[in-house]
């Protein structure tokens, strides 16, 4: 079966619910009667509700959740909360988060299986820093990443999922990974969940590239036949570049 492209803007830490308010008010304009691919955004928490209300075409979703339903965790926000907004997908183990916050493999792995108990699909990042691409442990990262992000996973639930193939070096830097780089590591997350599980799994999986995506590049990334979208954070903040993506995939 064909796997549906899925394109995610990234917002990180910015827009208030105004601006984020705007920014959906002008992007679903040009998301009208476009099927080509799935389109989204993720947003800050208190952003959720707003966009939510303003979306007819976009996917929301959120930036982060905690694997638990409720309890003594200041500051942290549980999968029942993110599916009373209407949220249907939510990043995990973005290379910020593992990053500043100390997110690990385990949590990545947790957070995944609860949010697809209430069916929400976690799109998982995973992605070398430079110093380890530069030894050329890129390879050994990736497959050790997803071996325990993916732990306790079944296949039907990783078949449902994004993985987001970001090179920590290309995050933000301008510095994108070439589409042969950016093709090949994808397609070694393909054939690594396919080793996880099986073929069928390894297939179903979208699998998205990440790191410095623009207008210009976009075209030359979905056009490797193991790269089935884009995770972009800072072309992703105006209308009118994440317009231009959505242009160039159609
Ligand atoms: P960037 O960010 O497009 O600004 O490089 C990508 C990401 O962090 O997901």
């Amino acid at each position: 079966m064909a796997r549906k492209p899925i394109i995610v803007g990234n917002w990180k830490m910015n827009k208030t619910p105004r601006e984020a308010e705007e920014f959906m008010k002008g992007i679903e304009q040009v998301l009208t009667g476009n099927e080509a691919a799935d389109y989204g955004v993720g947003a800050p928490f208190v952003d959720l509700d707003v966009c939510v209300k303003n979306a007819k075409n976009l996917i929301i979703a959120a930036e982060n959740c905690n694997e638990k339903d409720s309890g003594a965790y200041t500051g942290e926000v549980s999968v029942p909360m993110l599916k009373e907004v209407g949220i249907t997908y939510c990043i995990i183990g973005h290379s910020e988060r593992r990053t500043y916050y100390a997110e690990t493999d385990a949590h990545c792995a947790a957070k995944a299986k609860r949010l697809l108990a209430d069916n929400i699909i976690p799109i998982l990042c995973i992605g070398e820093t430079e110093a380890q691409y530069d030894a050329g442990e890129t390879a050994d990262v990736i497959k050790s990443q997803l071996a325990g992000s993916l732990e306790g996973l079944t296949a039907e639930e990783v078949a449902k999922m994004v993985i987001a193939y970001e090179p920590i070096w290309a995050i933000g830097t301008g510095k994108s990974a070439d589409e042969t780089t950016a093709e090949n590591c994808c397609k070694l997350v393909r054939d690594t969940v396919k080793g996880l599980y099986d073929e069928a799994t390894g297939e179903a999986v979208r699998i998205q590239y990440g790191g410095s995506v623009k207008p210009t590049n976009i075209k030359s990334y979905m056009a490797c036949p193991d790269i089935d979208g884009a995770l972009i954070g800072g072309a992703s903040l105006k209308v009118d570049s994440f317009k231009e993506i959505i242009d160039a995939t159609k």
